[in-house]
């Protein structure tokens, strides 16, 4: 699975998503280690905190799926934005290995970046 092939699952799971209060649409794709790609989009509600993540949606059931090993994720927003994770999934994703490779959709690319960059002193527990 190439970084470009990873990409266009992300930009296929934002097809999915439900997002009729923001109207920012965003795609997860989570590369596992058994090379299996679990896909994951921004799921909102009506009251508007229980919406959740495209990442996090991804992370989630990609573990409820029997998957803790990851090695790449892609996220995709709305084409010539930026969408690099958020606080709340960058916690969540560091969970499960911070040396994860993060790749995420630019306004002319995408960005390869890593969850220890992008959440330095990651809180674990002692
Ligand atoms: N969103 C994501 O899905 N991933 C991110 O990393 C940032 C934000 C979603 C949440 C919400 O549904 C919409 O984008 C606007 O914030």
């Amino acid at each position: 699975m190439t970084d470009h092939e990873l990409l266009a699952a992300a930009r296929v799971a934002r097809t999915h998503a439900y997002a009729p209060y923001s109207g920012f649409f965003v795609g997860a794709a989570l590369l596992c280690i058994d090379g299996s790609v679990v896909a994951g989009c921004n799921v909102e509600n009506a009251s508007y905190g229980l919406s959740m993540c495209a990442e996090r949606m991804a992370a989630f059931a990609a573990v409820a799926g029997g998957q803790r090993r990851f090695t790449a994720i892609a996220v995709a927003g709305p084409d010539g934005e930026s969408t690099p994770p958020c606080g709340a999934c960058r916690q969540v994703l560091a969970e499960f290995g911070n040396e994860l490779r993060v790749l995420y959709a630019t306004v002319d690319g995408f960005e390869e970046t890593t969850i220890a960059a992008l959440l330095p002193a990651t809180f674990v527990l002692p």
